[in-house]
């Protein structure tokens, strides 16, 4: 049988419940600290001051960086992953606020508010989106920094009349396995991420997170709008080169002296 979410999942925890963050911080990808450490080397770097991650979720970053001597706090909608944070050794030092990022304020100024692992895109509209620039720039004080790392849409791997790209196809051990595709609406420009995982016993799962995608020219315009004029883009974590076969950018806006 596929189920999409737990039916003890908290509906006010969205698309990342219980059921999602009791794995989420399983040992190797994103947790890995070949992924991590060059994240937070370059985060380092550029904070002067208190910094502010939008969706903090587990700490995943937020930790290590905390663990640097880098004054860190996060906003966080869903309680059951922020219920991590402080289940990780050294997540004490990380101050979390339950929220929605497109709105909550957070007392202070920061001289870096950042967002990572693509999740500009779980804010699936264009106004939602903007709020996050508008809401990131009110926590700056001027020439403080919002750096965001999102994935390219891998439309230049759609055919025309195809809408779906597979990612990912792992067959497991007796007869189990996963299937990671993306469906885009290039219309619209949202986009579901799917994930089918099944076990050697034949009960599945099947995981949809919904997505709205920009790409960098669009974002460059949310940060204008909220008073951001952009400082760096790069190809990745370690200041690699932006080009036109880049799959993901990390992209860093400068608040103006006067916004
Ligand atoms: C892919 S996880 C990333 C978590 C963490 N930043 C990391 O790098 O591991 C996405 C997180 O964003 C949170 N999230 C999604 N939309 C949000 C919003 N509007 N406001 C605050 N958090 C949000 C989710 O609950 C989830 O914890």
């Amino acid at each position: 049988m596929i189920s999409e979410v737990s039916a003890s999942d908290n509906p006010e925890d969205g698309w990342f419940p219980e059921s999602v963050a009791i794995g989420y911080d399983d040992p190797g990808g994103a947790n890995s600290p070949q992924v991590v450490m060059p994240a937070v080397d370059l985060l380092e770097s550029l904070g002067d001051g208190p910094v502010l991650e939008f969706a903090v979720g587990t700490g995943r970053i937020a930790v290590p960086l905390a663990a640097r001597g880098v004054p860190v706090s996060g906003i966080e909608l869903s309680r059951a992953m922020a219920a991590r944070i402080a289940a990780r050794p050294g997540g004490d030092a990380v101050e979390v606020t339950i929220g929605d990022m497109t709105s909550t304020r957070v007392d202070g100024e920061f001289s870096l508010v950042y967002l990572v692992y693509n999740t500009i895109g779980n804010v699936t509209t264009q106004d939602g989106q903007v709020e996050v620039f508008r809401n990131a720039a009110a926590h700056l004080g001027p020439g403080g920094l919002f750096l965001v790392e999102v994935g390219l849409p891998d439309l230049r791997r759609l055919p025309p009349g195809q809408d779906v790209v597979p990612f990912a196809m792992a067959p497991g051990a007796e007869g189990g396995g996963y299937v990671g595709f993306d469906q885009y609406d290039v219309v619209t420009q949202q986009f579901t991420s799917n994930h089918v995982t099944v076990s050697p016993d034949g009960a599945g799962k099947f995981r949809r997170i919904p997505f709205r995608y920009a790409w960098p020219a669009e974002l460059d315009l949310m940060a204008r709008i909220a008073g951001m004029r952009l400082k760096d883009r790069f190809a990745d974590w370690d200041r690699s080169e932006f080009t036109g076969e880049s799959t993901k950018h990390v992209s860093i806006w400068e608040k103006g002296v006067s916004a």
